[in-house]
């Protein structure tokens, strides 16, 4: 089935990502840093392969290193391709994602997101390795007059987050067409949530809350008093921003379809992958007061500089493609999120 390397493999949708393609087979690397993840995840992982009775546990290795770290990736390269195991492709989430802080921080995350992808791309054709899918963002989008985005709606990133991830689709395309083979899948995911359905694996990021998901759990689990919303102006039916959320696990089936579609079909691909459905801000907060059973206070705030007030996609295209579809609804984004996040604190 092939050796892949997962950058970002013990991050949040890249550990959901790397138990399916170990499910489905493969070898897997989880390549990470650990700046928004922990080694334990790696522990988690192996255990979910074991409760499954998945000897698989040689299967899955992790690394922990820096996409920016050439001599490190190179290594990492060489070596499974001494042993006879050549790394085959990568499925590359590895990066920093915070709108507010790309804003403050521009050149940290040109560095790590737009400098650490060369770096990785330019080992992988060195070692002859030419299979990639990317994790964009429907942030490329930017402000649009368009109920539902599809990919060729215009690109306007409005902040330096989503600059970054245009500027590393560009590069995509480019080397897409030097004709050296590449096989290439770029995903822009809308609003990933939810949690495994074990609930060991999901989303908490160490600082910088900036999802509203983590948000809503802080709430719920009476961490915080209140959950701030930003704005309540905007140009929706409720005034709060609409967003298209997508299940984790429905997420992270799109990779693997993308990418065993592209070792058939020499291709290159830009899916938008998200459920097609708009929810405001207040419904999702009813939806998980719903569903929980609990009660999330909120309190509006200025509307934050980088945010836009409609994104929800058009997935027609990932639909007729790859036959892809949400199998998961809010109701189950919901409940396994709030799950993991009991599990994870300790609270019964
Ligand atoms: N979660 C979302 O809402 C969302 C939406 C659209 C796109 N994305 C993109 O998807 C990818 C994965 O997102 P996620 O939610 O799993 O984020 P995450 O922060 O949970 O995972 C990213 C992982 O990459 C690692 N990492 C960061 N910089 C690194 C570096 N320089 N070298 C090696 N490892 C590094 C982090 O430690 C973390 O484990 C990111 O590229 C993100 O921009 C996420």
């Amino acid at each position: 089935m092939g050796k892949i390397l997962i950058t970002g493999g013990l991050g949040y949708i890249g550990s959901h990502t790397c138990l399916l393609f170990l499910e489905n087979g493969y070898e897997v690397i989880a390549y990470d840093l650990l700046i928004n993840s922990e080694l334990k995840t790696f522990y988690k992982i192996q255990a979910l392969l074991r409760e499954k009775n998945l000897d698989l546990t040689k299967k899955f290795s992790f690394v922990k290193g820096d996409i920016r770290n050439k001599k490190l990736l190179s290594e990492v390269f060489h070596r499974n391709k001494s042993i006879g195991k050549p790394i085959t492709g990568v499925i590359h989430f590895a990066g920093l994602k915070s709108v507010q802080i790309s804003i403050n921080e521009p050149l940290l995350y040109w560095d790590c997101n737009v400098n650490g992808t060369i770096n990785l791309l330019e080992i992988m054709e060195n070692n002859n390795c030419k299979n990639i899918v990317f994790s964009s963002s429907a942030t490329v989008y930017g402000e649009s007059k368009n109920n539902l985005l599809d990919e060729h709606t215009e690109l306007n990133p409005c902040n330096p987050y989503g600059s970054t991830k245009l500027a590393v689709e560009n590069i995509l395309k480019n080397l897409s067409k030097s004709k050296k083979n590449w096989r290439i899948g770029i995903l822009r995911y809308f609003n990933p949530a939810g949690a495994h359905p074990s609930g060991i694996l999901g989303e908490f990021p160490k600082s910088n809350l900036e999802n509203l998901f983590p948000k809503i759990c802080d709430v719920a689990a009476k961490k915080k008093d209140k959950i701030f919303l930003y704005g309540k102006n905007w140009p929706t039916k409720d005034g709060t921003c609409i967003r298209d959320y997508l299940h984790v696990m429905d997420l992270s089936e799109a990779h693997l379809l993308t990418y065993e579609h592209l070792i058939t079909n020499k291709e290159f691909l830009i899916f938008n992958v998200g459920s097609g459905k708009g929810t405001s801000v207040l419904e999702l907060l009813k939806i998980f007061e719903d569903t929980n059973k609990c009660n999330i206070p909120f309190e509006f705030a200025d509307e934050r500089e980088g945010d836009v007030s409609r994104l929800v996609a058009d997935t027609k295209l990932i639909t007729s493609k790859l036959n892809w579809s949400i199998k998961r609804d809010l109701f189950e984004i919901c409940k396994s999120g709030w799950s993991f996040y009991k599990k994870k604190n300790n609270i019964f």
